[in-house]
């Protein structure tokens, strides 16, 4: 029997960013016991890195922004690939829980009225976003930090869970160790919560921080969750470019929702250039005007083409450098200053709106943005697919399994507006945390079967015994020639032929994975970590790639050089990946649940 502490909860999330401590704090104001593990340290959580603000239909500053726009935005960001019920709670809720968060003490940027500010940002008709500066997620983990902690969470830091335990069909309980002294420890739980956030780690140029490795999507369909549209990986069309220490970190969408245009090397607004037809407006839009918008029905909403949806810009950038129009480092220029012509005090101006992108360049590339253009181009940053949910209460396939936040899916179908996602983790943490409660309060304890904890424990010291070690270069080797793979051929542009290539080379990277060894022992060993987040990491990409190959059509985040045009006959349905009898990963073909009457003439209303 491998050697293991046993701690009990009626609720155990894992994950401790936005969605996992918004579903602890809703699931211990229950009056049970809640258990919260960090992979991290408390409040070093990836959800401080979104920037740019949290989409939520307030109408402070354009009255007449309403949830039917946010929701009808949504989902024609989505392609409609949307699990519509939840584009419409999200867009109903998102509200109420940024006014809960200004009553729990964050403190939002204001309008003249004394209002929370919006800002515009891609996508979204009107300005939409609630933020505080270019710092919003940081000030939604602290606010959530601040008031989680006096709600009675019992918190545990620094543990990987490894795998989930199950009592027959149900959930029981996670396994894992913790990563400063490698000790096992066993949870036993009524119900769980994923919240473990995206697979961004899979890729070489990524805006996601370490622990990103597809953790919480891997052991959910492990025990028999659910995957869906795993082929839509969204590259936000602005990370740095330079220098390559940095390639990667993101530059938020709030630099061009606070003005900032995009140039290619010959100084064209490029973006001008290639408005889709669902997008453009009845009259001409051109550079000459400046930096007016595009809106097919609302001029006054006045949109630069700069704000276009993510996957159009990062695809228009990725043309401009291959076609020998982009900057001496490989991206486009991304230029702020210019709002000089515009503003008075426009270097204070933007040092108060953006501080974070200001300190950023002045110390890690030596720009002084409030003079002079960026350098940015594309970066890995978010997953739209992940583990499926039922739209209203967040639970897997699995009873008593939940999930919320980036490693969930459904709301963002084919691609995700900017903003959607600070207020995706709210509402729905929210949700999976009141859901999980009501199921450990029905239910009656757990029993966790030894047999699989002790494989649990086998299969987490594996990378510790040499005996059998083939891999030179350990598990970092195997992770670069994966990020490298991905990076390649399961990226922003993808063809047949690669995709199928990509899938042969990750069952290799797999043996390879199989028989890396981690020198040293339990205590502090990097090495270990990384062979086990390996596991994940693959998992992950054998998902994403097997769905874009079935995926024979251009939507959203997904482009196919080989199928560049949407395929409505693809438009029915999502692809949902499973464990097969065997252990094979199958993925199936599932219809989209029909849009009811009245969200339909909604969207109608909102063409
Ligand atoms: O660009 C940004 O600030 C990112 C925001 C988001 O992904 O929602």
């Amino acid at each position: 029997m491998v050697d293991v502490e046993t701690v009990e909860h009626d609720v155990l999330v894992i994950g401790a960013g936005g969605a996992g401590l918004r579903a602890a704090i809703e699931a211990a104001g229950s009056g049970i016991s809640v258990g919260l593990v960090c992979k991290s340290l408390l409040g070093k959580a990836h959800t401080v890195m979104a920037e740019g603000g949290m989409a939520a239909a307030m109408a402070n500053v354009d009255e007449r922004d309403s949830w039917k726009t946010h929701f009808a935005d949504t989902m024609r960001g989505g392609y409609y690939l949307n699990n519509w019920r939840m584009a419409q709670i999200h867009a109903q809720q998102a509200p109420d829980r940024v006014r809960e968060l200004e009553a729990w003490g964050a403190v939002f940027d204001r309008t003249a009225a004394g209002k929370i500010m919006q800002r515009n940002f891609g996508g979204h008709a009107h300005p939409r976003l609630a933020h505080v500066g270019d710092r919003t997620g940081l000030e939604m983990i602290r606010t959530l930090q601040d008031h989680g902690v006096h709600q009675g969470i019992d918190v545990h830091m620094e543990f990987t869970i490894t795998c989930l335990l199950k009592d027959g069909d149900r959930i029981a309980g996670a396994f894992g160790y913790s990563r400063e002294l490698g000790k096992f420890i066993l949870f036993k739980a009524k119900a769980v919560v994923m919240a473990t956030g995206g697979i961004g780690r899979a890729y070489k140029i990524t805006s996601n921080s370490w622990e990103y490795t597809g953790d919480g999507q891997t052991i959910a369909y492990d025990v028999g969750a659910d995957l869906i549209d795993m082929e839509f990986v969204q590259f936000h069309p602005t990370g740095m470019v330079w220098p390559p220490s940095v390639k990667g970190i993101l530059v938020t969408e709030g630099v061009r929702g606070e003005g900032g245009i995009l140039k290619n090397s010959n100084g064209e607004r490029f973006m001008f250039g290639d408005i889709p037809d669902n997008y453009k407006s009845s009259t001409a839009d051109t550079p000459q005007e400046g930096w007016r918008y595009v809106t097919k029905t609302d001029k006054d909403a006045r949109r630069p083409p700069e704000l276009l949806t993510r996957d159009h810009v990062a695809r228009c950038i990725r043309r401009e450098v291959r076609e020998g129009r982009g900057s001496p480092h490989g991206g486009v220029f991304l230029d702020i200053a210019w709002i000089k012509e515009k503003i008075q005090n426009s270097e204070e101006h933007i040092k108060k709106k953006l501080p974070s992108m200001y300190h950023q360049f002045k110390e890690l590339a030596g720009i002084d943005i409030t003079k002079e253009p960026m350098e940015v181009g594309p970066t890995t940053h978010y997953t739209m697919g992940g583990i499926r949910v039922d739209g209203e209460t967040q639970m897997t396939a699995v009873p008593g399994l939940f999930a919320a936040g980036e490693c969930a899916a459904g709301l963002h179908g084919a691609n995700r507006l900017g903003g959607n996602s600070l207020s995706d983790l709210v509402v729905f943490g929210k949700l999976a945390g009141e859901y999980a409660a009501a199921f450990a309060k029905e239910h009656g304890s757990v029993s966790v079967n030894d047999d699989d904890v002790n494989q649990a424990g086998k299969d987490a010291l594996a990378p510790l015994d040499s005996s059998s070690a083939t891999e030179a270069g350990g598990a970092y080797q195997v992770q670069y020639d994966l990020q490298d793979l991905m990076q390649e051929k399961v990226g922003i542009v993808r063809i047949e032929e690669e995709l199928l290539e990509a899938i042969d080379s990750i069952k290799e990277l797999k043996k390879r994975a199989a028989t890396v060894s981690a020198p040293g022992n339990r205590q502090y060993n990097p090495g270990w970590h990384t062979a086990i987040d390996l596991r994940n990491l693959l998992t992950v990409s054998e998902a994403v790639a097997r769905s874009a190959t079935m995926r024979k059509e251009s939507r959203g985040a997904h482009t196919r050089e080989d199928f560049p045009d949407k395929d409505d006959s693809y438009s029915e349905f999502n692809h949902v990946v499973r464990k097969g009898p065997d252990g094979e990963m199958l993925v199936i073909r599932e219809a989209i649940s029909e849009l009811p009457p009245e969200l339909i003439q909604i969207i109608e209303d909102h063409k």
